[in-house]
């Protein structure tokens, strides 16, 4: 802890602006003042490690957290043996919290080492009251706990956690404001996610999302096309637009902001922008997409041949009760409209075995979508009972034996069809945009085609960033080896 008198902390704190984000680059100042001190006397650079678990909103909002931690003066590690190390953690499924548990466990032992360690948490799993309560009662080594609505407050929290001995926790039960224009440390240079929209507002009934996230609000096109033309001029040549339901932005824009604009629309202006070769999304409702998007996609050069459609359930008695608005067949004719018209394109999805009240029929009916869909990969997952959803007071929970057993038959099914269709593309010659080095040799270098899959094929460093033509030699099930052209 830092020691400064009541009265300077008290003038630091009455001359912060009002206003975001200038009260956080004030902050910001504050921290860094203190942090280069300690750095000082430490003689060194002070370290600073940012674990995220779940999805991709996470890995953004952790390109922001970390942003603002380069700022303050922390050096990027990821090691745990560091100054500070912060969970942005996820509570989708149980098995997410029980590992942010375990590893807390682990951190404090490396809290005892260095007693000057700062541990914090945010994210979704912090949205949730009784975890909250669990971790000041039984985790007291933890320094600072934040939400979801207020990632941007990072810097504020910190300096309070650095003069003040005592966990500082701040948790809103919805987004008041939306804090935009802050430091953020992106992962790749070469691609970025960018938020198209926040929370969401379909409520499956199994699902925890809208309730850690609050309600739907998409940002106005002007912000995301200036942000998406920022990223260009940086080098970002691949944009993922990232949302709960993509396909319905727009309903509603952040604060009382007016825009009218679809999906679609919105593809399309990206687009236009210079520079940028490839647009991802995700994810895709199947109740919401329209043919206005698929005739998008298919006319489109940058947009990926992809399409992540969760499917959940084959059954349409239990998609009723998942509230998810599709029945089996509106789903299946989708889907064959989607590869109909679209040329090359994959399939990917989402499913959940074990819902309550899932019957051995139900799941028929899932294995059978499976089979007619040919999905190019499926994540499979366990239904996982999450306190507050409606889902969870269902008295006809599933077994775990009988969960586990239809997982394994359903994985093995999705994993056969993945192989098989891996083979489409054998011998042909495509594009692949360059990620990186293969971390398993480093002769090879690893890349994705428009759809998606990874193709693994030798060549320079130098071509990291870059879309280049790679002959698909073969097919090995989850991803290609392949030539340069
Ligand atoms: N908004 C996305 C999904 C986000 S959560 C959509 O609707 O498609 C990612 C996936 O986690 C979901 O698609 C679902 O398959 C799974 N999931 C969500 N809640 C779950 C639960 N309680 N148990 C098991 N899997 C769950
Ligand atoms: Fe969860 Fe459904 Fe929203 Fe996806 S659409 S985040 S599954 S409530
Ligand atoms: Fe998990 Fe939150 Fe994403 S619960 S899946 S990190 S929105």
């Amino acid at each position: 802890m830092i020691k400064i008198t009541e009265e300077i902390l008290n003038k630091i704190l009455e001359d912060a602006p009002d206003t975001e984000p200038e009260r956080q680059y004030y902050f910001i100042e504050e921290c860094k003042n203190i942090v280069d001190s300690i750095s000082e006397e430490k003689g060194r650079k002070l370290k600073a490690c940012i674990n995220t678990f779940g999805c991709q909103m996470n890995a953004k909002d952790s390109e922001k957290l970390l942003g603002i931690m380069k700022k303050i003066g922390y050096e990027e590690s990821d090691s745990e043996e560091a100054d500070f190390v912060l969970y942005n953690t996820c509570t989708v499924r149980e098995h997410a919290n029980v590992r942010v548990y375990g590893r807390l466990g682990v951190l404090k032992n490396e809290k005892d080492k260095n007693p000057d360690m700062i541990i914090a948490l945010c994210g979704c799993m912090m949205q949730e009251e009784e975890v909250v309560e669990k971790i000041k009662k039984s985790y007291r080594h933890v320094d600072i706990i934040f939400g979801t609505h207020n990632i941007y407050k990072l810097a504020e929290l910190l300096f309070l956690r650095l003069v003040k001995n005592k966990m500082q926790i701040e948790i809103l039960d919805s987004a008041v404001f939306t804090v935009e224009n802050l430091p953020s440390k992106r992962k790749h240079s070469f691609k970025s996610g960018v938020n198209i929209m926040y929370g969401c507002d379909n409520f499956c009934s199994y699902c925890i999302v809208p309730y850690v996230r609050g309600r739907e609000r998409s940002r106005l096109p002007k912000d995301i096309i200036k942000e998406v033309e920022e990223l260009s001029k940086e080098g970002v040549v691949e944009v993922m637009l990232l949302g709960q339901n993509v396909n319905s932005y727009g309903k509603k824009f952040i604060g009382d902001e007016i825009s009218d604009m679809t999906f679609s629309e919105l593809l399309r202006e990206v687009e236009k922008i210079d520079g940028i070769k490839r647009i991802r999304f995700m994810t895709s409702h199947p109740k919401d997409l329209s043919d206005d998007l698929i005739e998008t996609i298919k006319n489109s050069e940058k947009i990926a041949k992809h399409i992540h459609l969760p499917l959940q359930s084959g059954s349409s008695r239990v998609l009723k009760e998942m509230n998810r608005k599709y029945s089996k067949e509106d789903y299946l004719l989708l889907a064959e409209k989607i590869r109909r018209e679209i040329p090359d394109v994959s399939i990917t999805t989402d499913i959940i075995v074990g819902f309550p009240g899932e019957t051995e029929e139900d799941f028929n009916e899932t294995l059978d979508v499976v089979s007619k869909v040919k999905f190019d990969s499926a994540f499979t997952f366990i239904y996982s009972k999450r306190t507050g959803t409606k889902a969870a007071s269902n008295p006809e929970q599933i077994s775990k034996e009988v969960s586990q057993k239809r997982f394994d038959k359903l994985l093995k099914l999705v994993n056969d069809i993945s192989k098989e269709q891996t083979k489409k593309f054998e011998g042909r010659t495509m594009e692949v945009l360059v990620e990186g080095i293969n971390p398993k040799d480093s002769d090879f270098l690893t890349g994705r085609l428009s759809n998606n899959s990874v193709v693994h094929f030798k060549g320079d460093e130098s071509l990291i960033g870059k879309i280049v033509n790679v002959r698909l030699d073969e097919p090995c099930g989850f991803y290609y080896m392949g030539t340069l052209d």
